[in-house]
């Protein structure tokens, strides 16, 4: 069965993916442009630029993004607790469900808040702490470090974060963005959308992988196992987490965006540069025997591998990176959304029908 490659599904004017070039274009804006230092505020402002009837100043966003998460956590206080005993991202889905659905700027800004308070909630909760109150006044990234750890984030790490949720804040229709444009066709609204998109994210083969990565560097140990290790797995017809994509035949350009906010904390002296090394070996030896197992079908490094070590030194639990990927793609997904709403019509595709055919009452 095809996955629609290739299918063009929907015009859009967020972002442009260029397969054969290893570029990603945010509204005429390069990645390396974007993640070279803006903060995820600005990178909101830019997507949802023009999608809304209020048209808040880019500004105003850090305001209006702590006013939000402020109000989530107010609702916060009436969850069902009960809901922060299963895995961070069905919580964050259950969590989410709660908010009332609209189309308007409101609930787009209750749903990013949300995605920021409630995936820190659900941290704090599981290990037996309460949560912590959001500081509306502090940007995004900063906040979401504060309310997980419980102490201010270090300037390169709000920093490394901030770059991290630029990277990944849209990427063409990828398959939970597909899913928010599906939904939102349907006019159900914001919220249906983005519960709709986190669904499809979950999966282990779209923003899944990153978790897994951290444990094949735990099983691999050191960089001369490598080798052994990763043979042994695509023996068994496995798929190596963090390389390969539908769209990139070539490297992946946010694994390099994510590996230099890595690059920036070691440098700091805030993360020890022994867990680097012994991912580039894994990668260097994952990339052989990618190359050696499919010649003729390039599998490159994606964003997933150097996420998983961003994110592990920046405290996040590995069972709670793909929140992590949600706080942020948050944002595009209801970008599309929005784009849907305005320009586009239901979707509704067609099948083929490959069954048997009618079977008269005569013949049975
Ligand atoms: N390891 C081993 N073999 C692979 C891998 C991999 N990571 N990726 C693809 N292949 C093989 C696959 O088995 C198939 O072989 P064959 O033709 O013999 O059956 C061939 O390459 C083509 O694979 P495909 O399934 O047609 O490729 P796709 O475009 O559907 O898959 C993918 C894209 C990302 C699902 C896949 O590369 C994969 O499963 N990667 C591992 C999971 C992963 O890292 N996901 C994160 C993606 S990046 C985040 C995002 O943007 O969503």
């Amino acid at each position: 069965m095809n996955g629609l490659d290739d299918v063009i599904a929907a015009d859009t004017a967020l972002s442009d993916v260029d397969g054969q070039a290893g570029t990603l274009i945010i509204r005429g804006h390069s990645l390396d442009e974007l993640a070279a230092g803006s903060t995820y505020e600005a990178v909101l402002a830019l997507l949802w630029e023009g999608l809304f009837e209020e048209a808040p100043q880019s500004l105003a966003f850090t305001a209006l993004l702590g006013r939000a998460r402020s109000q989530a956590f107010e609702r916060l206080r009436e969850a069902d607790v009960r809901q922060v005993q299963q895995e961070p991202v069905e919580a964050l889905r259950v969590l989410l469900a709660q908010i009332d659905d609209g189309e308007r700027l409101d609930t787009a800004l209750r749903l990013v808040g949300a995605a920021a308070v409630y995936t820190a909630a659900v941290l704090r909760l599981r290990q037996g702490l309460s949560p912590i109150e959001p500081d509306a006044t502090a940007s995004h990234s900063a906040d979401l470090l504060r309310m997980i750890h419980g102490r201010p984030a270090t300037a390169e790490q709000v920093a490394a974060l901030d770059r991290y949720l630029v990277t990944v804040s849209d990427h063409g229709l990828n398959a939970s963005t597909f899913a928010a444009r599906v939904v939102a066709s349907t006019r159900a609204g914001l919220a249906s959308a983005v519960i709709a998109a986190l669904s499809a994210l979950k999966g282990p083969l779209h923003g899944g992988a990153p978790g897994p990565v951290l444990d094949y560097l735990d099983s691999i140990g050191k960089p001369a196992t490598a080798a052994a290790w990763l043979q042994e797995k695509l023996s068994r017809g496995e798929r190596l987490m963090g390389f390969g994509h539908r769209i990139y035949r070539v490297r992946d350009p946010r694994a390099d965006s994510v590996k230099g906010a890595l690059q920036t904390l070691i440098r700091a002296g805030q993360v020890d540069a022994q867990r680097l090394q012994l991912a580039e070996a894994v990668e260097a030896a994952a990339l052989k025997l990618l190359a050696e197992k499919k010649p003729a079908r390039p599998l490159q490094t994606n964003v997933e591998f150097y996420t998983a070590l961003l994110l592990e030194a920046l405290g996040f639990p590995r069972d709670a990176f793909t929140c992590v990927f949600a706080i942020s793609r948050t944002c595009g997904w209801i970008a599309h959304a929005r784009e849907q709403i305005l320009g586009g019509r239901l979707i509704r595709p067609r099948s083929r029908y490959v069954g048997p055919q009618l079977i008269s009452a005569r013949s049975r």
